[in-house]
């Protein structure tokens, strides 16, 4: 038997005025798609931004249900939307930000298992790395690719 490790880098930023512009950009967006929440149940709001391959942004926010399981969270809500209307475009990165009422959270947004699991098959599909960003109040961390956010994927494409 041996043990081994697996051992996950990324970046942080305190400030969103610290990364590239581009992912400035892709974060605001993110940050703006809060507003489009529907979460009578959970008050908490999420918003995604995708950006594809051709530099254009998809937003997505959690929409809730009375009946539970039918209502779906941010990052599949923008990600489902970049495919069906961007089919033959890769997703390059997608940034994530939430919060209760609308409010940044201090704790970077963390993707549920669902969400991971769909960045996984469309960075497959896309066959370029998909950055993920989580963004919190005064601190953001940024993963150069899903795999660091799901390790072991699983992949039977
Ligand atoms: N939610 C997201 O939109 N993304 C996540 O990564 C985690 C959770 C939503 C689902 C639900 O509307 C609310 O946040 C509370 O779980």
């Amino acid at each position: 038997m041996e043990k081994k490790q697996i051992v996950i880098s990324y970046e942080e930023y305190k400030d969103i005025s610290e990364m590239s512009s581009g992912d400035q950009e892709l974060c605001h967006a993110a940050i703006d798609a809060m507003s489009g929440a529907y979460a009578p149940y959970s008050h908490f709001h999420v918003g995604a931004a995708v950006r594809l391959d051709n530099g254009t942004i998809v937003k997505g926010a959690n929409q809730e249900n009375a009946a539970f399981p039918s209502g779906l969270c941010a990052e599949r809500t923008a990600m489902f939307s970049a495919s069906a209307n961007y089919p033959d475009k890769a997703m390059v990165s997608i940034a994530v930000a939430g919060g209760v009422m609308g409010r940044l959270a201090e704790s970077p947004a963390t993707p549920c298992g669902a969400c991971r699991q769909v960045m996984a098959q469309y960075q497959t599909k896309g066959g370029h790395d998909m950055s993920v960003i989580l963004i919190g109040d005064g601190r953001i961390q940024k993963f150069a690719k899903v795999d660091d956010i799901l390790p072991l994927i699983f992949d039977s494409i």
